[in-house]
């Protein structure tokens, strides 16, 4: 186990702003950045080619433990959260079971606690009858809101119990936006389609902004905190850019719906594009783009999603909705700062620093003295193909398999130790519950 790091001339984006020099990590914490630091560590790396950022915060992921541990585990995901730079993950309640009680939460945490490799939480579910659970429920990130129903089996979509929800808790609510009614209606008129396209279909702009207005009216009413996960729409992103109450209503975006759009991607890759909201034409990932370089989309999470090959691999409407990402998030927005289109500030804003403070995350997602020693050394300038053999996820695809980057992960700091470095993982320090 490393004590001690001392990181030696690199570009380090701090929190206040980006500066060359040092920085020093002793028993889990920055405590000290500076121009030139003399002490000595346990292990130094001088490179002055190397970026050092803050650990990215992936605050939507689903690592399928329990119930799906073909597909993944809580350590074979932290694994490939580590190799992509990510320091902290939340993980969504939709397993089996699904995380609804006190005693399914306190599973994982147990189980997180031997076995992931970095920082973790766990959002509680809602479903019709657990109000009682989400208003005792202590040190979570959030409550999870399946307002549309998706993989697996919550949902909450009738007014009564959702006003309830907003009214009687007081975690942030994260929701999956999609009007129900509206899908089953379209589920009908294209039952028998075996056309992916149509998936967009289905899961419509109009319900999913619908659903998002409902939403938006209820967090107004109750004064309510209320983050939107993966939005898909130009029209939700129009919404937001006009909102009276921002602070109240946060929001996300993924990089498959930021970087990839319909039809050029399901033609490419079939069932495999298929995810939930789905992955919308230009005009939508355009808006998007915008949304997210203009500020009016507050963060960036990968809503890493594995299933196997074989069972994406089944026909449109079988195949399962979802995608692995959890490991390229940082890898294709570090291409996306390359290219010009977000600055490495902005990259640090919106993978580490706002999810911090939308989650009320403690000491975590900046690189200054005092918080925890969660940090990701980058080679801005190296370069990184994405390829079935270097992804880590147990699901073992990307759909951005074959996409050359500018800018490479070259090791992950967790509380001060090194998780990863250079394709070797060390596994003999585990990952903290995340405090609030
Ligand atoms: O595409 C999706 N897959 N959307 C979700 O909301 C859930 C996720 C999953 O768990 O597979
Ligand atoms: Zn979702
Ligand atoms: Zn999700």
């Amino acid at each position: 186990m490393v004590e001690s790091v001392l990181i030696k001339n690199v570009e380090i984006v701090s929190e206040k702003g980006v500066l060359t020099g040092d920085v020093f990590f002793e028993n889990n914490i920055i405590t000290d950045i500076a121009p030139s630091i003399s002490k000595h560590a346990e292990l130094e790396i001088n490179d002055s080619g190397l970026t050092l950022l803050p650990g990215v915060i992936d605050t939507h992921v689903h690592f399928r433990e329990p119930g799906s541990e073909h597909k993944e585990t809580l350590y074979t995901g932290s694994k490939a959260a580590a190799s992509g730079g990510v320091t902290t993950f939340f993980d969504m309640p939709n397993t089996s079971p699904a995380t609804v009680t006190l005693k399914a939460l306190e599973a994982k945490k147990m189980l997180a606690a031997q076995t992931s490799l970095i920082n973790y939480n766990f959002f509680v579910g809602a479903t019709t009858d657990n109000l009682d659970v989400l208003k005792q429920v202590e040190n979570i990130p959030g409550i999870k809101i399946y307002v549309g129903s998706s993989t697996g089996t919550l949902l909450v979509d009738q007014d009564e119990p959702l006003e309830a929800i907003f009214r009687d808790t007081k975690h942030i609510i994260a929701v999956h936006s999609e009007d129900e009614k509206m899908i089953q209606e379209k589920q009908l008129e294209y039952a028998g389609s075996s056309n992916v396209l149509d998936h967009e279909k289905i899961r419509s702009a109009e319900g999913a902004l619908k659903c998002t207005q409902r939403l938006i009216a209820l967090a107004k009413k109750y004064q309510h905190r209320l983050h939107i996960c993966h939005l898909t729409t130009k029209q939700e992103v129009a919404l937001l850019r006009n909102l009276s109450s921002k602070g109240l209503i946060t929001s996300e975006v993924t990089p498959q719906h930021m970087f990839t759009y319909a039809p050029d991607i399901y033609e490419k890759w079939g069932t495999k594009a298929q995810i939930n909201p789905p992955i919308r034409h230009r005009d939508h990932q355009e808006a998007l783009f915008k949304g997210l370089q203009e500020g009016v989309i507050d963060c960036m999470a990968s809503d890493h999603a594995p299933h196997l090959e074989e069972e994406k691999n089944q026909p449109f409407p079988h195949a399962p909705s979802g995608m692995p990402g959890v490991e390229t998030s940082l890898p294709l927005m570090l291409d996306a700062v390359h290219n010009g289109h977000f600055s490495i500030e902005q990259l640090v804003n919106v993978m580490s620093k706002t999810p911090a403070s939308i989650y009320t995350i403690q000491k975590r997602g900046a690189l200054t003295v005092g918080h925890y020693a969660d940090a990701v050394l980058v080679d801005r300038h190296g370069t990184h193909t994405i390829t079935k053999d270097n992804v880590y996820t147990k699901s073992g695809w990307s759909i951005f398999e074959g996409q050359f980057l500018k800018g490479k992960v070259v090791a992950t700091f967790v509380n001060g130790s090194p998780v990863f470095r250079e394709g070797d993982f060390f596994e003999d320090k585990k990952g903290m519950e995340v405090a609030f």
